[in-house]
């Protein structure tokens, strides 16, 4: 069996002309949607994200501004500009991007935002509701990989999923949103003993653990949908947390790294903006 390749830039071809529709009917009142995009210090792994989010944001006709600080600010410096922007009306949205530097705390910087304006959904207060199964700003990448699981056109309800990784950035809102889904679902981590015979069991396979080509193709139950998480550096190619190669003889859906998904999780990103923009009308 070869699997059918999830592709994550078609995905988002098409969730970013739904959402711009839903863009140009919200300008008609002459408001625009806005965000802003926070980073401290100019470490390169952000550079692509931050030309996806630009991207995204400019394709919709999204204010997008970019603010960055030199690496040597304070953390009350990043704080003082977060204040301001909760009184701002005309902004909706903030990305703090990561890495920050060792002396600034991204929790303090997330949580003292307004929490109707963390587009990334990852302030206390979201994390918070999405538990409860009320949120409507979702995690972005983990709202990304429910989409490509959508997207797969398979019935979830019933399913068994393994989360690989227990992150409050990937793992942790994966699980919570597939189990919103009605999918029965294990979570795994770097103590979890016997990892190939849990993931045996799966149907669904998510895979957040920042490690190249861990997760073997001998290791899935035929047929079993693998969503890669993963982003990593080898041999100065961009490589997921799955072994693509054995993994697509023995499932039936794969999204590739990259093309999977990472262009998905920046119209999510933006779809928390537009949310976002709603939830103050
Ligand atoms: N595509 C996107 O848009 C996007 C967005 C964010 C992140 N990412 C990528 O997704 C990956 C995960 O990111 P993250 O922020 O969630 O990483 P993280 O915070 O480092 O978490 C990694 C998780 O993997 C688990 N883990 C590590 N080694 C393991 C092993 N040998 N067996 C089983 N579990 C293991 C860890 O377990 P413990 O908790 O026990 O340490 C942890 O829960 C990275 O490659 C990152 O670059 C992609």
């Amino acid at each position: 069996m070869s699997a059918q390749i999830l592709d994550g830039k078609l995905l988002a071809a098409q969730l970013k002309k739904q959402l711009k529709d839903v863009i140009e009917e919200l300008h008609k009142d002459n408001k625009k949607v806005s965000v802003v995009s926070i980073t401290v210090g100019n470490d390169p792994s952000t550079f692509s994200y931050l030309k996806s989010q630009k991207k995204a944001a400019e394709d919709l006709g999204i204010r997008y501004k970019e603010i960055n600080f030199p690496i040597t600010s304070r953390q009350d410096e990043v704080l003082n500009l977060i204040n301001q922007i909760d009184q701002d009306s005309s902004i909706h949205g903030v990305i703090i991007n990561k890495p920050l530097p060792a002396h600034i705390e991204d929790s303090i910087l997330i949580n003292r935002l307004d929490a109707s304006k963390d587009i990334e959904g990852l302030g206390e207060r979201n994390q918070g509701r999405l538990l409860l199964g009320k949120s409507s700003i979702l995690p972005c990448t983990a709202a990304a990989a429910l989409e490509l699981l959508r997207f797969s056109g398979v019935v979830l309800k019933g399913k068994q999923a393994v989360v690989i990784g227990r992150s409050e950035i990937v793992g942790k809102p994966m699980a919570l949103l597939l189990l919103k889904e009605d999918v029965t679902v294990t979570i795994c981590h770097s103590k979890t003993e016997n990892l190939p015979a849990m993931i045996q069991r799966a149907d669904i396979v998510v895979a957040a653990i920042g490690k190249p080509l861990f997760v073997k193709g001998d290791w899935l139950k035929p047929g079993a949908i693998v969503i890669d998480v993963g982003i990593n550096q080898q041999d100065g190619k961009i490589v997921g947390d799955v072994d693509f190669e054995s993994c697509k003889e023995k499932a039936s859906f794969i999204t590739p790294v990259p093309g999977g998904v990472g262009p998905v999780t920046s119209v999510m990103l933006m779809k928390n903006v537009v949310e976002a923009f709603k939830n103050i009308l």
